[in-house]
């Protein structure tokens, strides 16, 4: 499904090049839950968001499915992003002003999803979430864990074939961050391929694979299948 080849991302500015990600090299099939973990700073949500298309590499090709996204025009690269992904940012990024319902509903529209089909799975998801009551709320008049589990509300809601989470449950309760990665869990189980991005070790735990990053370098890729055959 990704195919991530030589991919470097820097940053220039005057005679000074800093690099982000260094000679990512990275497959990921599709049906697989990925895990990436590194230090703050190590180049993660650079990662993700160059996977999820919303940023580019400075260097090096992608290819989704089969189309090489390094070559692809802003417009190509959106369409994709809106027909395949489901991404839930590290800050969220709600539509201030947009409604939770509103917000909820944004991933139906650009999929062209009909009225009353895309009330019936508004008002599905917002039941799921335990969020009806604060269905006409803004986002800044909610708490940071409400914000966060709208976000994710909003990344499920079109049924993406890859769902891309930075830091998914970083603002959660124990308890609901549970919830969430076992929700991540069912719908992996289900096809969806999953790629998150999490500090905790429990949370990593739920992917087949964990990348650490370091510096930009990925260090090393530890399978799982290798520590269940330890154990
Ligand atoms: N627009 C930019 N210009 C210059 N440097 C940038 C820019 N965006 C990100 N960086 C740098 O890239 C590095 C990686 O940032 P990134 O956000 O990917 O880290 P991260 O691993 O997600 O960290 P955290 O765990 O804190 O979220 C940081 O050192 C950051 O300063
Ligand atoms: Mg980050």
């Amino acid at each position: 499904m990704i195919k991530l080849k030589n991919i470097e991302k820097y940053y220039t500015n005057k005679f000074l090049k800093t690099y982000v990600l260094r000679n990512i090299n990275l497959e990921v099939e599709e049906g697989s839950f990925i895990s990436v973990m590194g230090p703050s700073g190590s180049g993660k949500s650079t990662l993700l968001n160059i996977i999820g298309m919303l940023d580019t590499p400075s260097d090096g090709e992608y290819f989704f499915f089969d189309e090489p996204v390094h070559k692809l025009s802003e417009r190509k690269l959106s369409d994709l992003h809106k027909n395949y992904i489901g991404f839930v940012f590290q800050q969220y990024h709600l539509i201030d002003e947009l409604t939770v319902y509103e917000n909820l509903e944004t991933p139906l529209l650009y999929q062209k999803v009909k009225g009353s089909e895309r009330k019936g799975k508004v008002a599905e998801v917002l039941d799921r979430f335990n969020m009806v009551a604060k269905k006409d709320l803004f986002p800044n008049q909610l708490s940071g864990g409400q914000q966060q589990l709208c976000a994710i509300a909003r990344a499920i809601i079109a049924e993406p074939k890859l769902i891309l989470a930075d830091e998914p449950t970083g603002n959660l309760h124990s308890d609901q961050g549970k919830e969430i990665m076992e929700l991540l869990k069912k719908l992996n189980e289900q096809g969806t391929t999953i790629i998150q991005v999490t500090h905790s070790k429990e949370n990593a735990a739920y992917g087949q694979k964990i990348i650490r990053l370091f510096d930009g370098w990925i260090e090393s890729e530890k399978q799982e299948e290798e520590k269940s055959l330890k154990n």
